[in-house]
């Protein structure tokens, strides 16, 4: 728009001044000689044209030049001016195009470190909060929005006593911005649900000096304590399980060489009862590292195809004795004889365990039954009995190491409580499931799921 009233302002004055001169000198009656009439017009002209090619392209390239500066925050330094090569403002806006250049590759290389170092925050198995030095929350990566229960929005700009729900935190973030030390801390929280925190708190010192803040690195050590009270139960358990026995055979020993040797009926018993706890003892210890082994995934499955009905005629055969010493009728039920893909061995012993329990478990004059149903994808093996069943709160623990129901009448059967252990940790090696349904006083049933396929067996 200025642009436009300079030059018309330019070409009327142009247009008034010769003319105007030329009606000054007649009026005046003053001769105006020809030279002098071309003169005058060659100087207007000359004069308008100065004006015109020499001040306003400088004016125009100026006002270019500040609407281009004006919008330059908005366009992200991407925008550049452009310009005539041979005009006299052409080595200033080239210098200006070059410093542009330059600031765009800072904002790109700066831009990037920005976002890898989101990305780095963002998927961070941690929690990272920054406070600045008044206690104020002004960061927090998704871990820590996790952990603490409370998003972003809830949590930036505010104080972080007032926005988070955790206390013991708070109390923490206090001392570190007061003593402008660093430490750790475990901390249990108990919102949005209870956890172990492992806390550590930096102090973070200004460029300059001073106090710059604070930031809380948090690491969710829940599972590790968990496993750590396992472990430290596990071995609770079996020293217990292992005394047990070894406690009876000491006892027996000493009362037999204290003297009760010398009487032959109570040497055969007492030696019994120690042949008895040292089977118990072998078997447990066998046990233990057989589970061990398969946790561990030591023990490499020999997967065949195999059909059921032999196997499953097979195990009955094992505990058939038994039984019949038990008072006890097993019955064989199989559907169509499913074949499936399983290690033979460790198949039997799934089935072993779940009929011995069955055996050991079921009053005489009780049934047991054995039934293989036909599935596309795979098989149902099923070990009915009509025995005491369990309680339904001890269910959900029954696959646990030494978990036993009633542990006196257990022991006095020579239980270790590892059998179904091992069979949940088979079944789930053959990529299977297991069920279990009892109800107190009628009965059990344990059904194990077997896939007909196995990913890892060759066509
Ligand atoms: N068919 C069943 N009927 C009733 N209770 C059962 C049955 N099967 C298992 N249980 C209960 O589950 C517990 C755990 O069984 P598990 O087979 O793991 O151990 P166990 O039989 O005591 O010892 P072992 O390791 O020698 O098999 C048993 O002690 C028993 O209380
Ligand atoms: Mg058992």
């Amino acid at each position: 728009m200025r642009r436009l009233i300079w030059r018309i302002f330019w070409f009327a004055m142009a247009a008034v001044f010769v003319p105007g001169l030329f009606a000054v000198l007649s009026v005046g009656r003053i001769p105006v000689p020809a030279v002098v009439l071309i003169g005058g017009l060659l100087l207007g002209s000359g004069l308008y044209g100065a004006i015109y090619w020499g001040l306003i392209p400088h004016l125009r390239t100026l006002d270019e030049l500040t609407q281009f500066l004006q919008k330059i925050p908005g366009q992200r330094f991407t925008q550049r001016l452009y310009h005539d090569p041979l005009s006299e403002a052409a080595p200033f806006i080239r210098a200006l195009n070059q410093l542009l250049d330059q600031i765009e590759i800072q904002m790109n290389i700066g831009e990037e470190y920005r976002q890898r170092l989101i990305s780095l925050l963002e998927n961070m198995a941690s929690g990272v909060m920054l406070l600045d030095p008044r206690g104020r929350i002004l960061l927090v990566n998704a871990m820590a929005e996790r952990l603490l229960g409370s998003s972003r929005k809830e949590l930036i700009g505010r104080q972080h006593i007032a926005a988070s729900h955790h206390y013991e935190l708070g109390q923490l973030i206090d001392r570190c911005l007061q003593s402008g030390q660093r430490f750790k801390q475990e901390l249990t929280v108990y919102y949005p649900q209870e956890r172990v925190l492992d806390v550590h708190l930096s102090p973070i010192a200004r460029p300059g000096g001073g106090k710059g803040g604070v930031v809380v690195v948090m690491h969710d050590i829940t599972e590790i304590r968990r496993l750590e009270r396992l472990r430290s139960e596990f071995v609770a358990n079996v020293s217990h399980e292992l005394r047990t026995p070894l406690t009876a055979v000491k006892g027996f020993a000493e009362t037999l060489l204290d003297g009760a040797m010398h009487e032959p009926e109570t040497l055969q018993a007492f030696l019994e009862i120690i042949l008895h706890e040292s089977d118990r003892l072998h078997r447990m210890i066998g046990e233990l590292l057989d589970l061990s082994k398969i946790e561990s995934g030591q023990v490499r499955l020999d997967f065949r195809r195999i059909h059921l009905k032999e196997h499953l005629e097979a195990v009955l055969r094992l505990v058939h004795v038994e039984a019949e010493e038990r008072q006890l009728t097993l019955q064989l039920h199989v559907e169509d004889d499913p074949v499936i893909e399983a290690d033979p061995d460790r198949f039997r012993q799934i089935l072993l365990n779940l009929l011995s329990n069955a055996v050991t478990y079921t009053p005489p004059g009780g049934k047991i039954e054995l039934f293989a149903e036909s599935r596309p994808d795979g098989a149902w093996v099923r070990v009915r009995d009509t025995g005491i069943g369990i309680p339904k709160e001890d269910l959900p623990h029954l696959f646990e190491r030494f978990y036993r129901v009633d542990k006196a009448r257990s022991r006095e059967s020579g239980g270790t409580g590892l059998g179904l252990a091992i069979v949940k940790h088979l079944v789930e090696a053959h990529h299977g499931r297991i069920e279990v349904e009892s109800e107190l006083g009628s009965g059990s049933q344990f059904s194990v799921f077997f896939p007909a396929r196995q990913p890892d067996m060759p066509e």
